[in-house]
């Protein structure tokens, strides 16, 4: 984003770790170093903004890991954002008629305190909760898919299993 845009928007980055910021900071700057970036670190549950003060909200890989609490991520959005304004949430999406999604179900409810993990990945539900919130238009742009590869860092193993990649265009 920050190499394309050829205007000069405003735009705040936020995460809940400081670190994280001082990372992207040091990584934009090499891109494009007269970009306008405001970094926040602030919680995505409770945000610092007025409500509609956004035109567009972006997560790249980031609202699956607030996924425990959903509902109150998509709220957030909702409130943020003018109207007809966008959310592109970017995710790793997996059918729930494959065996992953039982996979990963019973390790996320297990052993990592998560009472939804359907709503992290199955687009269907994800949509449900975006629509019951009162976004009004929902497109699917996929980027990919694959099968998943060996990582020793995954958390729920994903060798083998098949994924799709999406950007999920909602709009307010
Ligand atoms: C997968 S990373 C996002 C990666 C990032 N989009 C990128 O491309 O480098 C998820 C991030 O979500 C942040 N995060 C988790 N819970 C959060 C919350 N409640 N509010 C804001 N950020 C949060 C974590 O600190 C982490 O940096």
């Amino acid at each position: 984003m920050a190499e394309k845009f050829s205007h000069n928007p405003n735009i705040v980055s936020l995460d809940l770790n400081f670190a994280a910021l001082k990372y992207n900071r040091k990584k934009i700057k090499k891109i494009n170093p007269k970009a306008k970036i405001t970094y926040i670190a602030c919680d995505y549950l409770n945000l610092p903004f007025k409500n509609s003060a956004f035109d567009c909200i972006t997560s790249y890989y980031g609202f699956p890991n607030m996924a425990q609490s959903s509902p109150r991520v998509m709220q957030e959005s909702y409130r943020i954002l003018r109207r007809k304004g966008l959310v592109l949430d970017t995710r790793i999406l997996v059918s729930d008629k494959d065996e992953y999604y039982n996979q990963l179900k019973s390790i996320a409810t297990a052993n990592m305190n998560f009472p939804n993990p359907e709503i992290v990945s199955v687009e269907q539900l994800i949509l449900q909760i975006y629509k019951k919130i009162g976004f009004s238009e929902f497109k699917n742009e996929k980027i990919g898919e694959s099968i998943g590869e060996f990582n020793e860092l995954d958390i729920i193993p994903m060798q083998g299993q098949k994924f799709k990649s999406s950007v999920l265009i909602i709009k307010k």
